[in-house]
């Protein structure tokens, strides 16, 4: 069984991505195989059906490759910051190259980060997202702050709140048991 993590912040080294390396973990100790495809380290273009605009070779790559992991997947997390309240166009931008043959009857975690006073909508909004996309969105879900993240040495950021490596750990055990326990194979 193979997990997608795709992460939508706009930089690189966000709390997004570290919160996705404790959850990665977790999934690895439970021998589920998963991968993280952060958005910006590895950006696409913008989707663009009239064909106006030539995205580079670098984007084009990138985009086929986030399109042939989704395709893989058994399950996926997305994550993204708080932006405006929701979560971010970058994350977006990506559901919209991807389309429901990726997601469907696949179990999907949510998780965010907000820099400000802490929410949950970007994640309720992403809820939508999914359900349109025919995806299962677990109902464990992950909100985080900046404040619970510590930095290394090396200033690589990771989680550090207890409580929140507690709900990393029934967040990963619920998907792995919506990935095992699948009782819609057949609508696939
Ligand atoms: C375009 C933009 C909009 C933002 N809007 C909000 C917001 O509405 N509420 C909030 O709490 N933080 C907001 N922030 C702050 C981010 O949530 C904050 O930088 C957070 O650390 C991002 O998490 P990340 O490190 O995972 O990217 C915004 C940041 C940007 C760049």
């Amino acid at each position: 069984m193979k997990g997608l993590i795709i992460v939508g912040s706009a930089k690189l080294g966000s709390h997004t991505t570290a919160l996705s390396q404790y959850l990665k973990g977790h999934f690895e100790e439970h021998d589920f195989e998963t991968e993280i495809f952060d958005l910006a380290e590895k950006p696409i273009h913008q989707l663009d059906v009239s064909g106006a605009s030539t995205p580079t070779e670098t984007y084009k790559n990138n985009l086929a490759e986030l399109q042939s992991k989704a395709r893989e997947a058994d399950f996926f997390v997305l994550g993204s910051p708080n932006y405006h309240g929701s979560y971010s166009g970058i994350l977006k931008n990506a559901l919209d190259h991807l389309t429901m043959d990726d997601f469907k009857m696949k179990p999907v975690g949510l998780i965010g980060n907000s820099g400000g006073i802490v929410s949950a909508e970007p994640l309720s909004h992403l809820r939508l997202i999914v359900r349109t996309l025919l995806g299962i969105a677990i109902p464990t879900q992950i909100a985080t702050h900046d404040s619970d993240y510590n930095k290394l040495e090396d200033g690589t950021l990771y989680l550090a709140n207890e409580e929140f490596q507690l709900r990393s750990k029934l967040f990963v055990d619920q998907i792995i048991s919506f990935v095992k326990n699948s009782p819609y194979e057949h609508l696939k």
